[in-house]
């Protein structure tokens, strides 16, 4: 089969199309024949093995010992290992995979979920990493509730545009944060009110919110915290490296000081969520916003152009399988 393989911490540069054997199926596994993928900004920091501690994370300090890029996943069930009591072959799913950007690709079953029946593939690929993200920052780590104040810092890129619509289902009054050319677009996803960075800092405007999601953050963690309401929350999902630190070291302090929260998370695949999302999306409360598709052989054009840090909702990966 065909996949994407890397060798060597790097730029997009590193990607190669390789011809490779098709993943044995493990006794908890589904093969999946994958007919579409999407990129996300931690694909692109495991191939580049930056920062640092992402080494440490996944292991590989000086070459990566995952070679197979790829998370999000959406396809049919070619195979079931032993254990596999879910899913079934032909059964169309989506969900959470290892070396998603290849023709077919294993997944653990319990991270995958029936794909939505009104979805296409590359419309259920758009979804797992970015909606769980934003499903997950607001509800469990935001504790998000009905008539509340929520802001969305960096509501243009793939998780922002998901926490946007899922904080409207939750029955919040939303705020999107994003640049000029993305007003229109947020407005059309359902924001209340939209906020354009280039114009407007809304850490110094004196509006306070009860809970803040950033997507992206960019500003201080003290400046967040001074645009929360008394008892506030805010919760980072990723942006710049200084905030990401921050969050992760300040923020345990600065939250036991008071009464309001800042807390940092790493989202969590699971068969719960997607179902709960499969949900959202067949009742059409979210719809994902994709920006570009490419096939599967332009996937470092794809990670390029994500890494600029200006897409427009999802980066998709399409693959087509050659009749044999
Ligand atoms: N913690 C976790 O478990 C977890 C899970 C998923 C993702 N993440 C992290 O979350 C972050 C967002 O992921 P993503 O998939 O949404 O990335 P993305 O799609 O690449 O985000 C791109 C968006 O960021 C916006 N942006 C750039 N600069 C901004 C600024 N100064 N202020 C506000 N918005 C700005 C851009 O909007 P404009 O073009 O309008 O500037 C663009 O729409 C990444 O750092 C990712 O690593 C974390």
């Amino acid at each position: 089969m065909k996949a994407i393989v890397y060798h060597n911490y790097g730029s997009p540069e590193v990607l190669k199309c390789e011809e490779i054997e098709k993943p044995a199926v493990g006794d908890h596994e589904v093969l999946i024949k994958v007919r579409a993928a999407s990129v996300n900004p931690l694909d692109w920091r495991l191939m580049r093995g930056k920062p640092v501690f992402v080494r440490l994370m996944i292991g590989g300090l000086r070459k990566p010992k995952l070679t197979r890029p790829g998370v999000d996943v959406a396809g049919q069930v070619e195979a079931v290992g032993r254990s596999v009591t879910q899913f079934k072959p032909g059964d169309e799913v989506f969900g959470g995979c290892r070396g998603a950007f290849a023709e077919y690709a294993c997944a653990i079953e319990d991270r995958l979920a029936l794909k939505p029946a009104n979805l296409s593939f590359e419309d259920a690929a758009a979804v797992p990493v970015a909606a769980i993200s934003a499903l997950q920052g607001l509800r469990d780590k935001g504790r998000i509730q009905r008539g509340q104040k929520v802001l969305v810092d960096g509501a243009s890129g793939g998780v922002g545009t998901f926490a946007v619509q899922i904080a409207k289902s939750f029955g919040a009054e939303v705020t999107a944060v994003c640049s000029t050319r993305n007003v229109d677009s947020a407005r059309s996803i359902g924001a209340d009110h939209v906020i354009d960075y280039t114009r407007e800092d809304f850490t110094q405007s004196g509006q306070r919110y009860d809970l803040i999601l950033a997507a992206n953050a960019y500003h201080s963690i003290f400046d967040y915290r001074r645009a929360l309401s008394q008892d506030g929350i805010y919760v980072m999902a990723g942006g710049g490296g200084v905030q990401i630190l921050q969050a992760m070291l300040l923020g345990p302090l600065l939250s036991l000081m008071g009464s309001r929260k800042m807390r940092f998370f790493m989202a969590n695949i699971n068969k719960e969520d997607l179902v709960l999302l499969k949900d959202f999306l067949e009742a059409g409360e979210i719809v994902p916003v994709i920006d570009r598709r490419y096939p599967l052989s332009d996937v470092a054009e794809a990670l390029r152009y994500l890494e600029e840090g200006h897409a427009q909702g999802k980066v998709v990966i399409t693959v087509e399988h050659p009749r044999r």
